[in-house]
């Protein structure tokens, strides 16, 4: 169903308010009741023993007076009030009121007491007329509880009105609350709905307050921003991607035709075969490099083992020795024994790979040393060359994918790219330090495996 929250909130708040108002609403009734019977009872009292204490005694003989009311004419008595004198025999001596019937046996007495119908429609109160101890008479007030119930039906008829009116009003009130309240979520759900690959441009107008909403409106902005950010990273990396394919494809394409467009000699014939092996290499290696980056990305949580560091370089450096001897290169390795760490001997591999081609690649004479050592609880692989140097200006770009410097040769520009998400993801650091015209040195920082 639509708009669930706000009916909920609306159904709360009718609910809260209902049982609050009856809560509330009998606490008061009873406290009402409890206090309106104790005010009669009192003034029950203090009416009985006035009228007690105007009776003429006089040495044990009570004088009945020719009518009750003359010892208390001031007081104007209220609608259904009784009062009445009787013997200790329960003869009645005077009366006055219309309660006569209903009123309590006076041969019960023992000591003043109150007394109440069954019905509860009145309340008595019965007090002894005495003299040094002996019972000359009872006097008895009594008072009709009628105006104590009118006025507890009217508080009743008022709370019950309350509610009729109030309940189905703090539903609509909670409703439009919501309503208000809720506006920014309504105003999120529109803009995740326009925001897709066409616009990616799509925000949240930030609600003034820094609220609970406020701030999830922030947060839900920034994750737009990053949306949108991996977005244009991916486009750009599809698109820089397709660029690098292009070239060598053009360059067999090119081979292709020229090789087809005549009769060749076999010389021809075999040089097209080498210059097109040439670009088949350069795009197998740009296929592995994107192969890799995409294992590494899907693979949020390395799985790795055991890896014997210096043992891995020491092999993959004696790879190089050939291609470092053509070049006429010195190549030399030093490796500190005993350096394990914890990942995965193929990618690890392959970040010792990149740094040594690179290091081939962008040196003309000199020497290349690959050097593995300890320094606290990190393992460290240095690659070090007296190459053509990295300026300062492009040493703060060559981690990013696809970039290339001007001196560079053949190659993707996502040598390092790779070698910068392998090091991450085996939690470890990569730094450059070079000089242009002298060489660089690249090294590796991973964590020693905990024994
Ligand atoms: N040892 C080095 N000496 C000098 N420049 C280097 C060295 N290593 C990397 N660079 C510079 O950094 C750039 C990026 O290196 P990276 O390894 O990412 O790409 P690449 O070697 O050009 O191509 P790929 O590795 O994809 O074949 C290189 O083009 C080069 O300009
Ligand atoms: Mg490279």
């Amino acid at each position: 169903m639509k708009n669930t929250l706000k009916l909920r909130f609306a159904l709360r708040g009718a609910t809260l308010f209902f049982v609050s108002v009856v809560i509330l609403g009998s606490f008061l009734y009873v406290t009402m009741s409890l206090f309106l019977q104790d005010s009669l009872k009192d003034s029950l009292r203090v009416t009985a023993q006035h009228l007690v204490s105007v009776l003429d005694v006089d040495n044990g003989i009570l004088t009945p007076p020719d009518s009750l009311d003359e010892g208390s004419s001031s007081r104007a008595h209220p609608e259904g009030f009784t009062e009445r004198l009787l013997d200790p025999t329960g003869r009645v001596l005077l009366q006055n009121g219309p309660l006569t019937a209903e009123l309590p046996d006076p041969h019960v007495f023992r000591g003043p007491f109150f007394s109440q119908s069954t019905s509860g429609s009145w309340i008595a109160y019965t007090e002894g007329v005495t003299d040094a101890g002996r019972l000359l008479a009872i006097l008895q007030v009594a008072q009709s509880t009628r105006s104590v119930s009118a006025v507890l039906d009217q508080l009743f008829w008022t709370i019950l009105l309350s509610l009729v009116i109030f309940v189905p009003l703090s539903a609509i009130t909670g409703y439009f609350m919501a309503t208000g309240l809720l506006s920014p979520i309504d105003a999120m759900t529109r803009t995740a709905k326009r925001f897709s690959t066409e616009n990616l441009a799509a925000r949240l107008e930030l609600p003034p307050s820094n609220d609970e909403l406020g701030r999830l409106a922030g947060t839900f902005n920034s994750m737009l921003e990053r949306i949108e950010q991996s977005f244009k990273n991916y486009r750009e990396f599809v698109s820089n991607a397709s660029h690098e394919f292009k070239t060598p494809l053009a360059i067999l394409h090119t081979i292709l035709n020229v090789t087809r467009a005549r009769p060749r000699t076999l010389t021809e014939y075999a040089q097209a075969l080498d210059d097109m092996s040439q670009a088949v290499l350069r795009l197998e290696t740009l296929v592995n490099h994107l192969l890799t980056l995409a294992k590494i990305e899907g693979e949020p949580e390395l799985n790795g083992t055991s890896v014997n560091l210096g043992e891995l370089c020491l092999r993959i450096g004696e790879t190089f020795r050939p291609l470092t001897q053509a070049q006429g290169l010195e190549l030399v390795l030093s490796v500190e024994p005993g350096l394990e760490v914890l990942g995965d001997e193929t990618l690890l591999s392959s970040m010792v790979v990149n740094l040594l081609h690179n290091a081939v690649k962008f040196t003309e004479k000199g020497k290349i040393s690959l050097r593995v050592y300890r320094r606290e609880s990190w393992a460290y692989v240095e690659v070090q060359d007296t190459g053509i140097g990295i300026s300062s200006e492009d040493q703060s770009r060559i981690f990013e994918r696809f970039f290339q410097g001007e001196t560079s040769r053949e190659g993707s520009g996502l040598g390092l790219a790779i070698v910068e998400s392998l090091v991450k993801l085996h939690r470890g650091t990569i730094r450059v330090d070079s000089i242009l015209g002298q060489g660089s040195i690249f090294t590796a920082g991973l964590p020693l495996r905990v024994a």
